[in-house]
């Protein structure tokens, strides 16, 4: 037994997120954590909001809320969600936590007297009218390159160009829309990233070999072009404070930590909200997860890849040069993006479907198995209703859930309520039996190796192999002129089901306990089953009663798909 620790990129705090976030990041992660805790492994699966930084301040001022309240809010509803996709979280917790700010100010701290904390000297916009220093991006002006006139101070959205928020002509504030813009110097802490640049390449060197390749090559990018110092202070009145004992100076301007610097500290943060959740008499040891933890912990990171960078070289260059034994990153998993159509999904533009509105269509299973069967893992991936309907109707409807249905009910109209007796198992049951070791074999060493494509493709191969082994015997046929045979068939089928809803539980967890529940089994019957079991098929003996659970999913009608593209935005939108 290991022990894994499991994150998904921290979700920010505003607005509910679509599918492509989830099937990158919080998906994946819970179909991992869900599989290893099958397997007997011992399990923390952690994620949280991400909190601080300008955007949640800003929606909050629209909200018209204090941004404690509007993120306290925000983060009930997302956590909501989040249950309704069932998320198998150990802990959902906050960056804005008061575990994070302990924790985010000691790193600092350390960092600073390591030597790689420096106070450097910046000129920066600031908004009179507003009363706060502007982020690059919410500086607006008109493109010195190519004219266009809402170009931002970080980059123009038309030409493309990286610019100054001083490249801008006629700059103004964003937030407001004043023109009255001054350029002051303020201090900031800058990290040395530059400095810690080769102990994080030895690092990346011995453990990056076993990353999948879509995060190494991010890692290597990054690594090839040269680590700069970064500022990791803002002047915003909502993160975690610049702690006043080590820089008394910035502390009283009211200096705050940049959201890309507390956040993955966070992972951390939420594990020790975790354990200050535990209930009396309940041990729950957050330092075993990340300080001194043993090799028996194994870190694997879900996310997509924009974030990548952060996690396999920005982040490990902050615990690096903390010169503390933190548990740093044993494998990244990143994800394309997904599309819709072929274009991006947007918040602003309504354009996509959201994780909220998703749920109001069709309960979490529907979308956990299309999304992890299309997981834009090698190459971007593309959302289409079309392709959603087709998806769900043959693969969930018709391959698995009408073999479930049609087996159980058949069993019961012709032997009664409970698993039929008689029969010896021949040459067809020895040849499933083969087969059914074979894929369930291929499917754990996807899923090992966070391959959820393919495990996907194995598992529907596996949901496959019942439906072959039916039409070949037949027991419609059997039973007018060998009752023992037929139900010897249906007692292999039978057998079938309950192992689907074993292995399919980390895809699709209703429908695997809708499947297991149909049995009057004694005992935790999710426990993995085994591909060198000899008697997979034989798990549930002839004489367990069982139960005929209403149809596990309803085929996609063509006016539903209809209406979805009403609702959403079809083809013809872009
Ligand atoms: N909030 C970021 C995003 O959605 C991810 C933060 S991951 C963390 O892109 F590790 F920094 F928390
Ligand atoms: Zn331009």
């Amino acid at each position: 037994m290991a022990r894994h620790l499991i994150t998904s990129a921290l979700p920010y705090i505003n607005g509910i997120k679509h599918l492509g976030n989830m099937v990158g990041s919080m998906l994946p992660a819970d179909v991992y954590s869900r599989y290893l805790r099958q397997r007997g492994h011992d399990v923390l699966y952690i994620c949280a909001t991400d909190e601080h930084g300008t955007p949640a301040e800003l929606a909050a001022k629209e909200a018209g809320l204090s941004v404690a309240e509007f993120c306290a809010q925000a983060h009930d509803a997302q956590k909501a969600v989040y249950d309704g996709f069932e998320l198998s979280f150990d802990y959902f917790g906050r960056s804005s936590s008061r575990q994070n700010v302990e924790i985010t100010q000691h790193f600092a701290r350390k960092l600073a007297e390591n030597g790689f904390i420096e106070e450097r000297a910046v000129r920066q916009v600031y908004s009179p009218v507003d009363g706060r220093f502007l982020p690059d991006r919410y500086v607006e002006g008109t493109c010195p390159h190519c004219g266009h006139d809402k170009a931002r101070g970080d980059q123009c959205e038309n030409c493309t160009r990286v610019l100054d928020p001083t490249d801008l002509i006629d700059p103004r504030s964003a937030i407001s829309g004043s023109t009255e813009i001054e350029v002051r110097e303020t201090k900031h802490l800058f990290l040395l990233q530059s400095t810690l640049q080769p102990e994080v390449e030895a690092w990346i060197d011995a453990v990056g070999g076993e990353w999948p390749h879509l995060s190494s090559a991010i890692a290597r990018k990054w690594l090839t072009e040269g680590l700069h110092d970064r500022a990791i202070t803002r002047d915003l009145d909502w993160g975690v404070p610049v702690p006043a004992d080590t820089w008394p100076e910035l502390a009283a301007e009211g200096k705050v930590f940049y959201v890309w610097f507390d956040a993955p500290i966070e992972y951390i943060g939420a594990t020790k909200e975790w354990a200050d959740a535990a209930a009396d008499g309940e041990r729950r040891d957050w330092k075993s997860w990340w300080y001194e933890a043993d090799d028996t912990v194994r870190y694997t990171q879900f996310m997509g890849k924009d974030n990548v960078p952060f996690h396999t070289v920005m982040f490990p260059a902050t615990e690096l040069g903390v010169r503390e034994p933190w548990k740093k990153v044993d494998v990244v998993k990143g994800f394309n993006w997904l599309t819709y159509y072929g274009g991006k999904f947007s918040t602003s533009q309504k354009r996509g479907v959201f994780t909220g509105p998703a749920l109001e269509i069709l309960p979490a299973d529907y979308w956990r198995y299309f999304l992890i069967a299309n997981a834009p893992e090698s190459d971007d991936s593309s959302f289409t209703w079309e392709h959603f309907t087709a998806t769900v109707n043959k693969d969930l409807a018709d391959t698995l859930g009408n073999f479930v249905n049609r087996v159980l009910s058949f069993s019961r109209k012709r032997f009664g309520d409970a698993v039929p007796p008689g029969g010896t198992p021949g040459a067809a049951e020895e040849r499933l039996g083969v087969e059914v070791c074979h894929l369930l074999a291929e499917y754990e060493d996807q899923l090992e190796a966070l391959q959820f494509r393919k495990a996907a493709s194995a598992l529907r191969a596996l949901w496959s192999a019942g439906n072959a082994y039916l039409e070949e015997k037949a027991p419609w046929l059997e039973v007018r002129t060998d009752a023992d045979a037929a139900a010897l068939t249906l007692r292999t089928a039978l057998n079938l089901i309950h192992v689907y809803g074993v292995v399919s539980e980390p895809f699709i967890p209703t429908a695997s306990a809708v499947m297991r529940g149909a049995f009057s089994l004694e005992g935790d019957t999710a426990t993995w089953v085994t591909a060198s079991r000899a008697e997979l098929l034989d798990g549930v003996p002839a004489g367990t009663a069982f139960t005929v659970p209403a149809v596990l999913f309803t085929k996609v009608t063509e006016e539903d798909l209809e209406s979805y593209r009403a609702r959403f935005g079809g083809a013809e939108d872009h």
